[in-house]
């Protein structure tokens, strides 16, 4: 208990001590860093972003005019899912700070149900001062229902694909018309974060941030999108860089994420003639280091692809504008989407034995990362580079891992497998409860001392240590998660 105790103050007083200078730089946003002069004398440096420090105009009525209230939204997407309730499903995933419902749709031809089918999801209005996404989503919503059986985009989205969209993330910072949630936290910096132990303490986290994790535990998406205003540009993953500087960061699917974002920006209007983003794509970490991101916790913890994409230089555009902004994001919107069945490998994993369904591991060689297999119908969906070669591995525990080369070429590759088990006498050699039972009496010989303690004794001590412990720990992170969030709060409040 002590030991892990001081520990956690150690790695508290490190990690304060390394992110004090980095930080503080960078927070005053959009400021020149001398220390970083790659990143500011290249064009998609610092220096260039317009949006930093320039405060767009003002919030007037006239602007905010036109684009539908929360209660519109709710009541659209009711309505939308009474008009086409054959292919749509509406739910919520929990409330704001205020209560207000996080509705989603889902568009299938089975909605609400499971099928072996990808999943993808969209998410606007992240940001409460960026609502031309939630607007978008609604229009994709009605036009995949008034196009089904008259499109293939839309027959091949509605029918192959489970799509699930989420207009507002943030209801309550669009109603207050601005960047965070009510309690003004940047939900875009509330995820746990793989370098920054900044946003680990469950019960501090934001409603709309529990809703988005868990409902990655309950739904197993194949990829996502966010959608943010700002900018024009697809952003990939890393957004954070382990050391907070200004750099290429790229995660182990590198490959497939570009060919993710090019897919968006080659099918926008003009969002690859960009001349800040060369093909109107970059690497988040490359443009500027975010910490507590949606995106790479995605990734990370929700085996989920997900981009973000930043789809208009100005955050709230006059509604008349909107009509334009949806013609120029209609194509990627859709082609995003159909990319899942377009592309990559798919497929299901059955025992060789029961000829069940396994929900087991599936690698490609040379890539760090692993997706699982559905529980249900076995099936995995991984996003892969067009146009490579790839070693495709299973693996279950119990059964002998199985791997088969492919080939990607403009089509997705459908492969299953089956897989043999492994010999049974390995299995009856090792029962399952032993192993633990062994390692527990190891661990029990290294502290001799505890069996000549009384046992009411002992318990008493290990419960004050741990409460002692558990307080001390509360406070600490605490403070430092605070502390964190006002400095890489206010380098937010000016970003995208
Ligand atoms: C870097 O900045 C210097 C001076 O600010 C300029 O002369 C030079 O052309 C820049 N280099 C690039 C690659 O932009
Ligand atoms: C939905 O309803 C339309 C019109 O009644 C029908 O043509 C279509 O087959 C239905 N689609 C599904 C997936 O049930
Ligand atoms: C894209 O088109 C819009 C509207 O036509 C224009 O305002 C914007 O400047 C263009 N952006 C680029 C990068 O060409
Ligand atoms: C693979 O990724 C995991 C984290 O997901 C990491 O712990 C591990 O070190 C990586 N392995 C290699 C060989 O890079
Ligand atoms: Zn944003």
């Amino acid at each position: 208990m002590d030991y892990s105790c001081h520990l956690s103050v150690s790695v508290f007083m490190l990690f304060a001590f390394f992110s004090f200078f980095p930080i503080n730089a960078v927070a005053r946003g959009g400021d020149r860093i001398p220390s970083q002069p790659g990143a500011m004398n290249h064009s998609k440096g610092y220096s260039t972003r317009r949006l930093f420090g320039v405060k767009e105009h003002p919030l007037t009525e006239e602007i905010i005019q036109g684009y539908m209230s929360n209660f519109e939204l709710e009541k659209s997407m009711k309505e939308f899912g009474k008009r086409c309730a054959n292919i749509s499903y509406v739910y919520s995933i929990g409330e704001s700070v205020q209560g207000f419902p996080l509705w989603v749709i889902e568009i299938s031809d089975k909605p609400g149900q499971k099928e072996p089918e990808p999943s993808f999801k969209y998410i606007g209005n992240v940001h409460g001062d960026e609502p031309v996404g939630r607007e978008l989503l609604m229009r994709l919503a009605n036009w995949l229902c008034d196009n089904y059986m008259k499109d293939p985009l839309a027959n091949l989205i509605v029918e192959k694909v489970h799509l699930h969209i989420l207009p507002s993330m943030n209801p309550d910072g669009f109603a207050l018309r601005k960047r965070g949630n009510a309690n003004d936290i940047d939900l875009n910096r509330d995820f746990p974060d793989q370098f920054f132990p900044i946003n680990d303490v469950e019960s501090l986290r934001q409603p709309e941030t529990r809703a988005i994790m868990n409902w990655l535990k309950r739904e197993h998406f194949t990829a996502s999108a966010s959608l943010h205003g700002g900018a024009l540009v697809a952003n990939y993953p890393w957004d954070g860089s382990e050391d907070k500087r200004n750099k290429y960061y790229e995660c182990p699917d590198d490959a497939a994420f570009q060919y993710m974002a090019t897919v968006y920006s080659q099918s926008h209007h003009n969002m690859s003639l960009s001349k800040e983003f060369p093909e109107g794509i970059t690497n988040g970490a490359f443009w500027y280091p975010i910490y507590g991101g949606m995106q790479d916790w995605n990734y990370i913890h929700g085996g989920c692809f997900e981009i973000t994409l930043e789809i208009s230089d100005i955050k709230w555009p006059k509604a008349n504008e909107l009509h334009a902004l949806w013609e120029h994001n209609k194509k990627s919107m859709l082609n995003l989407v159909a990319s899942l069945v377009k592309a990559g490998v798919h497929g299901r994993v059955f025992s060789g034995e029961t000829g069940f369904p396994l929900p087991a591991y599936v690698v490609v060689e040379g890539i760090n990362y692993t997706v699982r297999a559905g529980g249900i119908y076995g099936d995995y969906h991984r996003i892969l580079a067009p146009r490579g070669s790839y070693k495709v591995i299973a693996s279950m525990p119990g059964y002998q891992t199985k791997s088969t080369q492919i080939q990607i070429n403009d089509e997705g590759v459908n492969l299953d497998f089956i897989l043999t088990p492994e010999k049974s006498n390995n299995k009856l050699a090792k029962p399952k409860s032993c192993n633990c039972d062994c390692e527990r009496s190891d661990q029990m010989e290294l502290f001799p001392f505890f069996k000549t303690i009384p046992i009411e004794l002992f318990l008493i001590v290990l419960f004050i240590l741990l409460f002692l412990c558990y307080l001390f720990k509360r406070r600490t992170i605490f403070k430092f998660s605070r502390h964190n969030r006002q400095f890489i709060g206010a380098k937010r409040a000016t970003v995208v």
